[in-house]
């Protein structure tokens, strides 16, 4: 199972300041030390961590790949058919929200979605939509044409102590989702109390996780706190 970090929110503690430090670069760099598989980060319409420059210098410095969540803004699909990062993942974006909170609405007719997968794959990226645990979204989705989906976690985050409910959801989606011959990959809201039942998952085969990994390096540093989940993700798998 790949790994990959999420370094947004080490940029928003940069903008907490509007200066220089943390470098996102560096953290991305000390995330591959400790066992990443790919780097990635937000590049928001509203800028308010990631910025354009960030995108840049992590595609050239990184060892691993860089996955560019984005949503269909031109000029941000624009940047990233130029920049080139190895996977684009498509995201909702709502300017007031915290976070990415639902999935996207995928129809297959939709043309506009369409022709953004059209030229981010003619760019020579690997192309993934952020989606629902929803059978119909991913039916949807295979039938538009991507390779791969991650399906949004944050329903199980949120409810996970409570109820199986969304867990066993979440693991109908995935199996369904590879059976349509997507690749399917995890993410949002996963923490080191939640991460193994979804890592144990045999048809999700990429997790992405931010949050959880950098809030804890402010304790461990971040090598090793993307040490400890690689860990629990591996265990999860039987490495
Ligand atoms: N995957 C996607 C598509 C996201 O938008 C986010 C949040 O930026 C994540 C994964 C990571 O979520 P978290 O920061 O909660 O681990």
């Amino acid at each position: 199972m790949r790994l990959y970090v999420n370094i947004d929110h080490v940029a928003t503690l940069r903008e907490a300041r509007r200066t220089d430090e943390p470098d996102p670069v560096r953290a991305a760099e000390a995330a591959e030390r400790g066992g990443a598989d790919g780097i990635t980060c937000h590049l928001r319409e509203d800028r308010r961590h990631i910025q354009d420059a960030d995108v840049r210098a992590l595609k050239a410095s990184i060892r691993t790949v860089l996955n560019l969540e984005l949503a269909q803004h031109p000029e941000i699909v624009r940047l990233a058919c130029r920049v080139r990062p190895f996977q684009a993942t498509l995201v909702p974006e709502r300017r007031r929200e915290i976070t990415t909170e639902g999935g996207l609405a995928v129809r297959r007719t939709d043309r506009r979605l369409g022709d953004t997968i059209r030229r981010l794959s003619d760019a020579g990226l690997r192309v993934s939509l952020f989606i629902g645990p929803d059978l119909k979204t991913i039916d949807a989705a295979a039938a538009i044409g991507v390779p791969a989906i991650e399906l949004h976690t944050g329903r199980y985050a949120h409810t996970w102590r409570k109820s199986g409910r969304a867990l066993d959801e979440l693991r109908r989606a995935a199996a369904h989702a590879r059976s349509a011959g997507l690749a399917v990959h995890a993410g949002h809201g996963l923490t080191y109390q939640n991460v193994q039942p979804v890592a144990a998952t045999p048809e999700i085969e990429e997790l992405n996780i931010g949050h959880s990994i950098v809030s804890n390096a402010v304790f461990w540093g971040i090598e090793e706190a993307v040490r400890r989940m690689r860990k629990l993700v591996d265990d999860a798998r039987g490495v």
